[in-house]
């Protein structure tokens, strides 16, 4: 599990202006400053803006345009469930609705930094053994709800 700093703006605006001069430096400085703080925060635009000569409007087309950026703090855990579609034939939708039913916890829903989150994904190559799901690079088959609220660390 990886535990990213809080936002630092100072930070931030030094990873920016180290990597200004680079052509098309917009993916370079987002990817850099996600793979610091776990995630692109809002008031990352307007330094990148500001130092590459764009308008803000632009800087936050890129972040919005590829969906790898996240704009708010990563979950503290992340399970990937399979719901692709052998997996669909095995029951995973079953455990979708169980998890937010009995459990509270909505696929794709992220509750911030401090809680875990289950994100749908689409094969995991596990397909005979499924619902599959990909834990911390663990994989797992025939995984139900309790699995992954165990798998969750009780939220944490
Ligand atoms: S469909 Fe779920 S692992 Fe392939």
């Amino acid at each position: 599990m990886v535990h990213y700093p809080a936002w630092d703006q100072d930070e931030a605006r030094s990873i920016v202006s180290g990597l200004s001069h680079l052509e098309g430096a917009t993916l370079p400085i987002l990817h850099a400053l996600q793979e610091e703080f776990g995630y692109v925060d809002p008031q990352a635009v307007p330094l990148i803006a500001e130092a590459l000569n764009l308008s803000r409007a632009d800087v936050h087309g890129t972040i919005s345009f590829y969906h790898d950026f996240r704009t708010t703090p990563p979950p503290r855990k992340i399970v990937k469930l399979c719901r692709a579609e052998a997996c669909q034939a095995l029951g995973c939708e079953a455990v979708v609705d169980e998890l937010a039913r009995e459990h509270g916890i909505v696929v794709d829903e992220h509750g911030g930094p401090e809680k875990a989150a289950v994100e749908t994904v689409y094969c995991l190559g596990n397909c005979a053994l499924g619902p599959s799901a990909l834990v911390e690079g663990e994989l797992l088959g025939r995984v139900d709800a309790d699995r992954i609220v165990a798998l969750c660390g009780a939220r944490q």
